[in-house]
């Protein structure tokens, strides 16, 4: 039978994705599915507190294996900024356009543009903690291109490639992505510990 693998989110097409790439040796549940309706607190300094505190909260309160997930785009001249603050770069409202605003402004004549998006998952599987890390270099091109995606993605380009986030279809961005890689990452640790 497949074991039981919380991922401490509500997003349900997020869960679908790695449930689909891990396939049927765990079956995961999400917050909503055992019964978790908590605002989770995000309240560490870094992604990796962040992540471990979502999956340590669940596996608390709940006794059952769990990984959750945390991104940020960091950015060299900003000494790594907005980082853990992505969401909320330029306000409360988790508001991407003003975020991306905040960032162009402050990105106003600085040569340097180079910046990374970093997903970290943190995972308790029997009482232990892994970490799982994907990090896609790239730039902050100074204005808007494309429109799918979300986040910050119209205006980061990915080393190696002429076209932002937002310009590339979402499989082809899939492939690439920060989150892919740390997903990867975890699902081959799953895969060989099974
Ligand atoms: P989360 O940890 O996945 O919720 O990501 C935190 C924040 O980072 C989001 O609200 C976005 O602003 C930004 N972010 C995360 N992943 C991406 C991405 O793939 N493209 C653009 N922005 C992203």
């Amino acid at each position: 039978m497949a074991n039981e693998l919380i991922f401490a989110t509500n997003n349900l097409h997020k869960l679908a994705e790695i449930q689909h790439i891990i396939g049927d040796s765990f079956n995961l549940k999400s917050l909503g599915q055992i019964g978790c309706f908590d605002d989770i607190p995000e309240t560490a300094p870094s992604l990796e507190g962040n992540a471990l505190l979502k999956a340590q909260y669940v596996f608390d309160r709940f006794g059952k294996n769990c990984f959750a997930d945390d991104t940020g785009l960091e950015v060299e001249a900003l000494d790594g900024r907005p980082g853990v603050f992505s969401a909320r770069y330029a306000s409360d409202g988790h508001d991407f356009e003003a975020n991306i605003d905040k960032i162009l402004n402050e990105l106003l004549g600085v040569e340097n543009r180079a910046a990374r998006f970093r997903t970290v998952i943190a995972l308790i599987l029997n009482n232990d903690i892994h970490y799982f890390e994907g990090i896609v270099n790239g730039e902050i091109i100074t204005e808007r291109k494309g429109v799918k995606g979300f986040g910050y993605d119209p205006v980061f380009r990915p080393l190696g490639h002429e076209l932002t986030f937002a310009e590339m279809p979402l499989s082809e961005k899939n492939k690439i992505s920060h989150r892919a890689l740390a997903v990867n990452k975890l699902v081959d640790f799953l895969n060989s510990a099974k």
